[in-house]
Protein backbone atom coordinates (compact mmCIF):
# COMPACT_ATOMS: atom_id res chain seq x y z
CA UNK A 1 0.00 0.00 0.00
CA UNK A 2 1.48 3.21 -1.15
CA UNK A 3 1.77 6.18 1.44
CA UNK A 4 0.40 8.46 -0.95
CA UNK A 5 -3.09 9.27 -0.82
CA UNK A 6 -5.13 7.12 -4.27
CA UNK A 7 -8.43 8.56 -5.71
CA UNK A 8 -10.34 7.20 -8.37
CA UNK A 9 -12.98 9.61 -10.78
CA UNK A 10 -15.40 7.69 -12.81
CA UNK A 11 -16.08 9.74 -15.97
CA UNK A 12 -12.43 11.36 -15.28
CA UNK A 13 -11.60 11.81 -19.01
CA UNK A 14 -13.55 15.06 -19.68
CA UNK A 15 -16.08 17.95 -17.76
CA UNK A 16 -16.52 18.42 -14.10
CA UNK A 17 -14.70 14.30 -13.68
CA UNK A 18 -11.45 15.91 -15.27
CA UNK A 19 -11.41 18.87 -12.79
CA UNK A 20 -11.73 17.08 -10.06
CA UNK A 21 -8.86 14.72 -10.91
CA UNK A 22 -6.65 18.00 -11.84
CA UNK A 23 -7.37 19.15 -8.00
CA UNK A 24 -7.01 15.78 -6.50
CA UNK A 25 -3.79 16.11 -8.80
CA UNK A 26 -2.60 19.11 -7.35
CA UNK A 27 -3.03 17.90 -3.43
CA UNK A 28 -0.38 15.37 -4.67
CA UNK A 29 -2.27 12.78 -4.33
CA UNK A 30 -1.85 9.66 -6.92
CA UNK A 31 -5.51 10.08 -9.38
CA UNK A 32 -6.82 6.98 -11.18
CA UNK A 33 -8.73 8.75 -14.10
CA UNK A 34 -12.14 6.34 -14.96
CA UNK A 35 -13.00 6.43 -18.47
CA UNK A 36 -14.46 4.19 -20.81
CA UNK A 37 -13.01 5.36 -23.92
CA UNK A 38 -9.23 4.22 -24.24
CA UNK A 39 -8.56 7.32 -26.63
CA UNK A 40 -10.29 9.62 -24.39
CA UNK A 41 -8.68 7.56 -21.02
CA UNK A 42 -4.88 8.22 -22.69
CA UNK A 43 -5.48 11.99 -24.10
CA UNK A 44 -6.33 12.86 -20.54
CA UNK A 45 -3.90 11.31 -18.73
CA UNK A 46 -1.72 12.63 -20.82
CA UNK A 47 -3.06 16.00 -20.16
CA UNK A 48 -3.39 15.58 -16.18
CA UNK A 49 0.56 14.28 -16.04
CA UNK A 50 1.39 17.18 -18.24
CA UNK A 51 0.08 19.57 -15.43
CA UNK A 52 1.79 17.85 -13.22
CA UNK A 53 -0.68 15.55 -11.82
CA UNK A 54 0.25 11.82 -10.73
CA UNK A 55 -2.18 10.30 -12.80
CA UNK A 56 -2.96 6.73 -14.13
CA UNK A 57 -5.43 5.61 -16.66
CA UNK A 58 -8.28 2.98 -15.43
CA UNK A 59 -10.30 1.35 -17.92
CA UNK A 60 -13.68 1.96 -16.59
CA UNK A 61 -17.26 1.23 -17.87
CA UNK A 62 -19.65 1.91 -15.16
CA UNK A 63 -22.82 -0.20 -16.45
CA UNK A 64 -20.60 -3.21 -16.97
CA UNK A 65 -19.84 -5.81 -14.00
CA UNK A 66 -16.47 -6.74 -15.66
CA UNK A 67 -14.89 -3.95 -16.31
CA UNK A 68 -16.02 -2.47 -12.56
CA UNK A 69 -14.37 -5.88 -11.27
CA UNK A 70 -11.49 -5.12 -13.34
CA UNK A 71 -10.85 -1.71 -12.34
CA UNK A 72 -11.10 -2.98 -8.49
CA UNK A 73 -8.28 -5.74 -9.54
CA UNK A 74 -5.96 -3.24 -11.26
CA UNK A 75 -6.37 -0.99 -7.93
CA UNK A 76 -5.68 -3.91 -5.97
CA UNK A 77 -2.25 -3.66 -5.13
CA UNK A 78 -1.83 0.43 -5.06
CA UNK A 79 -4.93 0.84 -2.94
CA UNK A 80 -7.64 3.29 -2.83
CA UNK A 81 -8.20 6.04 -0.44
CA UNK A 82 -11.07 8.58 -2.36
CA UNK A 83 -13.81 7.40 -4.49
CA UNK A 84 -15.60 9.83 -6.69
CA UNK A 85 -18.21 8.70 -8.24
CA UNK A 86 -19.01 11.10 -11.02
CA UNK A 87 -20.25 9.33 -14.22
CA UNK A 88 -23.53 10.08 -15.39
CA UNK A 89 -25.82 10.66 -18.22
CA UNK A 90 -28.75 12.64 -19.30
CA UNK A 91 -30.54 10.27 -21.77
CA UNK A 92 -31.19 13.14 -24.08
CA UNK A 93 -34.59 14.38 -25.07
CA UNK A 94 -37.34 13.58 -24.45
CA UNK A 95 -38.11 13.10 -21.06
CA UNK A 96 -41.10 14.16 -20.26
CA UNK A 97 -42.95 11.49 -18.31
CA UNK A 98 -46.22 11.18 -20.58
CA UNK A 99 -43.81 10.13 -23.54
CA UNK A 100 -40.87 8.88 -22.43
CA UNK A 101 -39.16 5.81 -23.61
CA UNK A 102 -38.56 3.80 -20.40
CA UNK A 103 -35.95 2.10 -22.16
CA UNK A 104 -34.19 5.58 -21.94
CA UNK A 105 -35.20 6.04 -18.15
CA UNK A 106 -33.70 2.18 -17.68
CA UNK A 107 -30.26 3.35 -19.52
CA UNK A 108 -30.18 6.67 -17.57
CA UNK A 109 -30.60 4.56 -14.21
CA UNK A 110 -28.18 1.96 -14.91
CA UNK A 111 -25.29 4.23 -15.47
CA UNK A 112 -26.54 7.05 -12.80
CA UNK A 113 -27.48 4.81 -10.39
CA UNK A 114 -26.64 0.97 -10.42
CA UNK A 115 -23.22 2.60 -12.02
CA UNK A 116 -22.66 3.83 -8.72
CA UNK A 117 -23.49 1.40 -6.58
CA UNK A 118 -21.94 -1.45 -8.21
CA UNK A 119 -18.32 0.50 -8.79
CA UNK A 120 -18.77 1.34 -4.90
CA UNK A 121 -19.51 -2.21 -3.94
CA UNK A 122 -16.46 -3.19 -6.00
CA UNK A 123 -13.84 -0.69 -4.26
CA UNK A 124 -15.69 -0.99 -0.52
CA UNK A 125 -13.01 -3.67 0.24
CA UNK A 126 -9.93 -1.44 -0.33
CA UNK A 127 -11.69 2.02 0.84
CA UNK A 128 -12.13 -0.15 3.76
CA UNK A 129 -8.25 -0.66 3.95
CA UNK A 130 -7.93 3.05 4.16
CA UNK A 131 -7.12 5.08 7.12
CA UNK A 132 -9.17 7.76 5.57
CA UNK A 133 -11.33 6.43 3.14
CA UNK A 134 -14.16 8.99 1.57
CA UNK A 135 -16.85 8.40 -1.16
CA UNK A 136 -18.26 11.48 -2.84
CA UNK A 137 -21.37 10.69 -5.30
CA UNK A 138 -21.72 13.89 -7.82
CA UNK A 139 -25.49 14.22 -7.69
CA UNK A 140 -27.29 17.58 -8.71
CA UNK A 141 -30.21 19.88 -7.03
CA UNK A 142 -32.48 18.95 -10.14
CA UNK A 143 -32.88 15.55 -7.76
CA UNK A 144 -33.72 17.56 -4.69
CA UNK A 145 -37.79 16.97 -4.55
CA UNK A 146 -38.01 19.92 -2.03
CA UNK A 147 -36.51 21.94 -4.88
CA UNK A 148 -38.91 20.38 -7.57
CA UNK A 149 -41.71 21.17 -5.30
CA UNK A 150 -40.99 24.43 -4.77
CA UNK A 151 -41.23 24.80 -8.72
CA UNK A 152 -38.44 27.78 -8.55
CA UNK A 153 -37.12 27.25 -12.34
CA UNK A 154 -33.97 26.37 -11.14
CA UNK A 155 -34.73 22.65 -11.26
CA UNK A 156 -33.68 22.09 -15.04
CA UNK A 157 -36.56 21.11 -17.80
CA UNK A 158 -39.37 18.34 -16.83
CA UNK A 159 -37.60 15.01 -16.91
CA UNK A 160 -38.73 11.28 -15.87
CA UNK A 161 -35.21 10.12 -16.61
CA UNK A 162 -32.24 12.44 -15.27
CA UNK A 163 -33.89 14.18 -12.52
CA UNK A 164 -35.01 10.95 -10.87
CA UNK A 165 -31.77 9.07 -10.97
CA UNK A 166 -30.16 11.91 -9.05
CA UNK A 167 -33.32 11.67 -6.36
CA UNK A 168 -32.93 8.15 -6.26
CA UNK A 169 -28.84 8.20 -5.96
CA UNK A 170 -29.65 10.81 -3.38
CA UNK A 171 -31.52 8.22 -0.86
CA UNK A 172 -29.26 5.16 -2.13
CA UNK A 173 -26.72 7.45 -0.36
CA UNK A 174 -28.21 7.99 2.46
CA UNK A 175 -28.76 4.55 3.32
CA UNK A 176 -24.48 3.74 2.15
CA UNK A 177 -24.43 6.46 5.13
CA UNK A 178 -26.41 4.48 7.63
CA UNK A 179 -24.74 0.96 6.69
CA UNK A 180 -21.19 2.45 7.22
CA UNK A 181 -21.82 4.69 10.04
CA UNK A 182 -19.78 2.57 12.32
CA UNK A 183 -16.99 2.72 9.40
CA UNK A 184 -14.57 5.30 8.76
CA UNK A 185 -15.98 5.92 5.84
CA UNK A 186 -17.88 9.02 4.90
CA UNK A 187 -19.82 8.91 2.10
CA UNK A 188 -21.78 12.34 0.62
CA UNK A 189 -23.20 13.77 -2.29
CA UNK A 190 -22.20 17.06 -3.86
CA UNK A 191 -24.06 19.07 -6.37
CA UNK A 192 -21.57 21.43 -8.50
CA UNK A 193 -24.05 23.83 -9.89
CA UNK A 194 -25.04 24.76 -13.06
CA UNK A 195 -21.79 23.98 -15.24
CA UNK A 196 -20.95 24.23 -18.72
CA UNK A 197 -20.56 20.59 -20.01
CA UNK A 198 -21.18 18.26 -22.80
CA UNK A 199 -24.15 16.61 -20.62
CA UNK A 200 -25.89 20.34 -21.13
CA UNK A 201 -24.33 21.18 -24.54
CA UNK A 202 -22.16 24.25 -22.41
CA UNK A 203 -25.05 26.32 -21.22
CA UNK A 204 -24.19 25.89 -17.60
CA UNK A 205 -23.08 29.34 -16.39
CA UNK A 206 -20.09 27.58 -14.23
CA UNK A 207 -16.91 26.44 -14.88
CA UNK A 208 -15.87 22.64 -14.76
CA UNK A 209 -13.23 23.81 -11.81
CA UNK A 210 -15.93 25.66 -9.83
CA UNK A 211 -17.81 22.30 -10.38
CA UNK A 212 -15.25 20.57 -8.97
CA UNK A 213 -14.49 22.40 -5.95
CA UNK A 214 -17.74 20.58 -4.03
CA UNK A 215 -16.03 17.25 -4.77
CA UNK A 216 -12.55 18.24 -3.60
CA UNK A 217 -13.93 19.79 -0.56
CA UNK A 218 -15.86 16.34 0.31
CA UNK A 219 -12.89 14.08 -0.71
CA UNK A 220 -10.79 15.89 1.80
CA UNK A 221 -13.63 16.30 4.86
CA UNK A 222 -11.72 15.16 8.72
CA UNK A 223 -12.18 12.12 10.09
CA UNK A 224 -15.34 14.15 11.76
CA UNK A 225 -16.60 15.37 8.87
CA UNK A 226 -20.39 14.53 7.81
CA UNK A 227 -21.69 11.56 6.20
CA UNK A 228 -25.06 10.55 4.03
CA UNK A 229 -25.63 14.86 3.37
CA UNK A 230 -26.25 16.44 -0.07
CA UNK A 231 -23.98 19.62 -0.34
CA UNK A 232 -22.98 22.13 -2.79
CA UNK A 233 -20.80 25.32 -2.31
CA UNK A 234 -23.37 27.06 -0.17
CA UNK A 235 -23.68 24.32 2.32
CA UNK A 236 -26.71 22.01 2.51
CA UNK A 237 -28.80 20.82 -0.50
CA UNK A 238 -32.48 20.30 0.19
CA UNK A 239 -33.52 16.39 -0.55
N1 LIG B 1 -22.90 19.97 -15.86
C1 LIG B 1 -23.78 20.30 -14.95
O1 LIG B 1 -24.38 21.42 -15.00
C2 LIG B 1 -24.11 19.38 -13.83
C3 LIG B 1 -25.06 19.79 -12.87
C4 LIG B 1 -25.37 18.97 -11.82
C5 LIG B 1 -24.75 17.74 -11.71
N2 LIG B 1 -23.84 17.35 -12.65
C6 LIG B 1 -23.22 16.02 -12.46
O2 LIG B 1 -21.81 16.15 -12.50
C7 LIG B 1 -21.23 14.96 -13.01
C8 LIG B 1 -20.31 15.27 -14.17
O3 LIG B 1 -21.08 15.85 -15.20
P1 LIG B 1 -20.44 16.67 -16.41
O4 LIG B 1 -21.30 17.85 -16.60
O5 LIG B 1 -18.99 16.82 -16.25
O6 LIG B 1 -20.78 15.67 -17.64
P2 LIG B 1 -19.97 15.27 -18.95
O7 LIG B 1 -19.06 16.37 -19.40
O8 LIG B 1 -21.00 14.77 -19.91
O9 LIG B 1 -19.06 14.06 -18.45
C9 LIG B 1 -19.64 12.87 -18.04
C10 LIG B 1 -18.54 11.84 -17.86
O10 LIG B 1 -19.16 10.60 -17.50
C11 LIG B 1 -18.63 9.60 -18.37
N3 LIG B 1 -19.53 8.46 -18.51
C12 LIG B 1 -20.80 8.43 -18.94
N4 LIG B 1 -21.26 7.17 -18.95
C13 LIG B 1 -20.24 6.39 -18.51
C14 LIG B 1 -20.08 5.01 -18.31
N5 LIG B 1 -21.07 4.13 -18.58
N6 LIG B 1 -18.91 4.56 -17.80
C15 LIG B 1 -17.92 5.42 -17.54
N7 LIG B 1 -17.98 6.74 -17.73
C16 LIG B 1 -19.13 7.21 -18.22
C17 LIG B 1 -18.38 10.32 -19.68
O11 LIG B 1 -17.52 9.56 -20.50
P3 LIG B 1 -17.56 9.61 -22.11
O12 LIG B 1 -16.68 10.76 -22.52
O13 LIG B 1 -17.02 8.28 -22.51
O14 LIG B 1 -19.00 9.81 -22.53
C18 LIG B 1 -17.74 11.60 -19.15
O15 LIG B 1 -16.40 11.37 -18.82
C19 LIG B 1 -22.42 14.05 -13.38
O16 LIG B 1 -22.69 13.16 -12.31
C20 LIG B 1 -23.55 15.03 -13.56
O17 LIG B 1 -24.82 14.43 -13.38
C21 LIG B 1 -23.52 18.14 -13.70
Amino acid sequence: MSEKTIALVTGANKGIGYEIAAGLGALGWAVGVGARSAERRETAVEKLRAAGVDAFGVPLDVTDDASVTAAAALLEERGLDVLVNNAAITGGVPQEPTVVDPAVVRTVIDTNVLGVIRVTNAMLPLLRRSSAPRIVNMSSSVGSLTLQSANTGATGPISAAYAPSKTFLNAVTVQYAKELADTDILINLGCPGYVATDLNHFSGYRTPTQGAAIALHLATLPADGPTGGFFDDAGPVAW
